[in-house]
């Protein structure tokens, strides 16, 4: 029988992505709600996706009746910009934890499987070179760096999902993102600075003509990861063939493309240059220099290295990631391209 898959957060980066393969190269039935549909384009005229608009922290009986319903659930609901780590960091926990703990445990009432997002930021400033879903250190900063608040909520929740496989044999597979970068990732209209994560951001300002700011110089380190190589791997973890999915934990990242921001910032603009749309603003693009505290306030505390390890995923799922970092980035400037956010009248809308 087809499986009944429940996004929650369908609309978001992860979620819009992830639905679309499913309705693509699968048979199986999504079951979606978010606040909007505006990454979903003409999916939910598919017949196989049940998708309808609402907040999870509102509509709990539609949550709760779909848990039932459905076989698999994937909660994608959370914040996860750093900028509102520092500036709503009560918000973060109230729908990155608590919320998604109310939905954890439906899951465990109900004897559903789990698939359920970690993060890279769970390990936090560990000291391994390389980090290890199994053996890694958790290493976060003192309570008054507020940044830390969605790394120990997201900790918080793997620790409680993990127990309930101990005690309960609740069926859960936790992954986690490195980076994640692709269409949809972030809306690149928004004028407003430190509204995206750090690759969208610069292509926000390649399109509001802004200089791009290097935060502390830009030198620590991130392993950029195209959505399209995770949403393979996640396909992978939702099948679960053999039961190989269950009660572990699996990076999801690609080591390769591991550069620092400078490195980032010197890539996208190079590359934006092979695009006629933004060849001039790209072109003319300056790369500065700006403190942490500058940029996002004293609750901020930044992470230097961030390498995944993939080992367990190669070997138990058959996965490896493909893309390259340059690719990974002219496919998400196409996409935009494509999607108008560089044509003058768009840029006028948004405050050019
Ligand atoms: C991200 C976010 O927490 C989540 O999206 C997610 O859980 C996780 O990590 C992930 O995607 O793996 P981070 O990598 O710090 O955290 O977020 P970015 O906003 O993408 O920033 C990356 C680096 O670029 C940071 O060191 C930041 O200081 C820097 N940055 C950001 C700049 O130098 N300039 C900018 O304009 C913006």
């Amino acid at each position: 029988m087809a499986l009944k898959i429940m996004i929650l957060g369908a609309n978001g980066f992860i979620g819009s992505a992830l639905t679309g393969a499913i309705l693509r190269e699968r048979d199986w039935e999504v079951y979606g709600i978010d606040l909007t549909d505006n990454k979903l384009g003409e999916l939910p005229r598919d017949e196989r996706f049940h998708f309808v608009e609402g907040d999870i922290t509102i509509n709990k009986e539609w949550v709760e009746y779909h848990v039932k319903k459905c076989d698999v659930v994937v909660p994608l609901v959370a914040i996860a910009n750093p900028a509102q780590y520092v500036t709503h960091p009560l918000r973060v926990f109230e729908l990155d934890f608590e919320a998604n703990l109310a939905v954890v445990r439906h899951c465990v009432k109900y004897g559903k499987r789990l698939v359920f997002p970690s993060t890279s930021e769970i390990y936090g400033m560990s000291p391994d070179a390389v980090l290890d879903e199994e053996t890694s250190p958790l290493v976060y900063g003192p309570i008054n760096k507020q940044r830390w608040i969605y790394a120990a909520s997201k900790q918080m929740l793997d620790r409680v999902i993990y127990a309930y496989g101990v005690r309960d044999s609740l069926d859960y597979t936790l992954f986690r993102p490195f980076n994640f970068i692709g269409p949809n990732l972030d809306n690149i209209e928004e004028p407003k600075e430190g509204s995206s994560r750090v690759f969208t951001q610069f292509l926000s300002n390649v399109l509001h003509r802004r200089p791009f700011k290097l935060v502390d110089g830009g030198r620590q380190k991130r392993s950029f990861t195209f959505i399209d190589d995770a949403v393979e791997c996640l396909l992978t973890i939702l099948e679960n063939r053999n039961g190989r999915a269950t009660r572990r934990i699996f990076n999801i990242g690609n080591p390769d493309n591991c550069v620092s921001i400078r490195e980032l910032a010197e890539r996208t603009i190079r590359i934006a240059q092979e695009f006629p749309e933004l060849r001039a603003a790209a072109k003319a693009t300056e790369i500065t220099e700006v403190s942490a505290g500058e940029y996002y306030g004293k609750y901020y505390q930044d992470i230097q290295v961030r390498v995944p390890a993939i080992e367990a995923a190669k070997r138990d799922l058959g996965w490896q990631p493909h893309t390259d970092l340059d690719t990974a980035i002219r496919r998400t400037i196409d996409f935009y391209v494509k999607l108008g956010s560089f044509d003058p009248l768009n840029a006028a809308a948004s405050g050019l």
